[in-house]
């Protein structure tokens, strides 16, 4: 093994091969995936579930339906188009209101303006599958668009930021939260530029962040500090992503959770693969939480009770 991996792997760091073999593979079932890979699905299941999510407001899912866009959307000043099958923010355009000279033109997170033609053609490709993973047909999914929690409104660049959390077994294990900026249009993919920030999971409050692989402590386009923020409503997060892993029996989950500033938190969609970068963010490895759990696991827990135990194994 090189010299750098074999550090990381001391320090407790999971890695891409070990995470797979380990843990998807052994957790996952396949025939489990359609219910996170699938938005549209996701959505039904944490709703039949109890569980807040976004209000849908139209999904398209052949391309004679694209037309029925404008028709969806009348009555809406806002509201976010994304491919059912898609991921790492790729394909979503978050539509934060209308252009006040003309009413079919939209303003995107970033300002920009975008016209309904332009919509139209975005809907066909994502329907095409231009955004699918596997590049089949896929569905465009409409809905409403978060406004977040003004905790958040200093660190974050014209989007809405969300919180992850990555739960094995049902135990919250590990979390962060994703700020966007300036780069990330709206969306808070690490990927797509926003930060990512560690997070205590006993109280809730962020640690420090990351851009790229740079440790960063404040917001890079606001300026302002990003560690100690208080997440809201932390403790319903950390069991509505406990009771995440009931719902679609995954072993190895990552939960996307944002918060409304009316509607508190709110599934956002869930993934049955989700990155490494948390544990840059955490500056901890996820290994030992991961060995952790596995000794005190116990199959009686609750998903309150798996929230609980997680805020007192891990609280930094
Ligand atoms: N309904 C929404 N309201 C506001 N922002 C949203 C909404 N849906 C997605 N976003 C933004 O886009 C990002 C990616 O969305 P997500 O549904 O997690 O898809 P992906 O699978 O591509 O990560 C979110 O983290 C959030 O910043
Ligand atoms: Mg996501």
């Amino acid at each position: 093994m090189f010299g750098a991996a074999k550090a990381l792997r001391d320090a407790g760091v999971l890695g891409l091969n070990e995470r797979n073999a380990n843990y998807i593979m052994r957790l996952n079932e396949r025939r489990f995936y359609p219910r996170v890979d699938d938005k549209v699905l996701t959505k039904k299941i944490s709703l039949a579930a109890g569980m807040a999510v976004p209000e849908l407001y139209g999904v398209i899912d052949h391309q004679g339906d694209v037309r029925k866009f404008p028709e969806i959307v009348e009555n809406l000043e806002s509201f976010v188009v994304k491919p059912a099958a898609g991921s790492g923010g790729d394909g979503i355009l978050v539509v934060t209101g209308r252009s006040t000279r003309k009413r079919d033109s939209f303003r995107l997170a970033s300002g920009l303006l975008i016209s309904t033609d332009e919509i139209l053609h975005h809907l066909s490709n994502i329907v095409g599958g231009q955004y699918s993973l596997s590049g089949n047909p896929d569905k465009a999914l409409i809905e409403y668009c978060v406004r977040f929690d003004p905790v958040f409104a200093e660190v974050s660049y014209q989007g809405v930021p969300d919180v992850r959390v990555i739960v094995y077994r049902g135990y919250p294990v590990m979390s962060m939260v994703r700020l966007p900026t300036r780069a990330s249009d709206g969306k808070a993919n690490l990927h797509q530029g926003a930060v990512g920030t560690g997070v205590d999971m006993g109280h809730g409050k962020t640690l420090i962040g990351v851009l790229g692989n740079e440790v960063v402590d404040e917001h890079p386009d606001t300026g302002a500090l990003i560690a100690g923020l208080q997440i809201p409503g932390w403790e319903q997060i950390l069991e509505s992503s406990a009771r995440a892993h009931e719902v679609t029996e995954l072993g190895y989950l990552g939960v996307d959770i944002v918060i409304d500033r009316d509607l508190g938190p709110l599934i956002l969609e869930m993934n049955a693969r989700p990155g490494l970068n948390i544990q840059i963010a955490n500056n901890t490895g996820l290994r030992s939480r991961l060995k952790r759990i596995d000794e005190i696991y116990n199959p009686a827990d609750d998903p309150a009770t798996r929230a609980r135990i997680a805020q007192r194994e891990f609280a930094v």
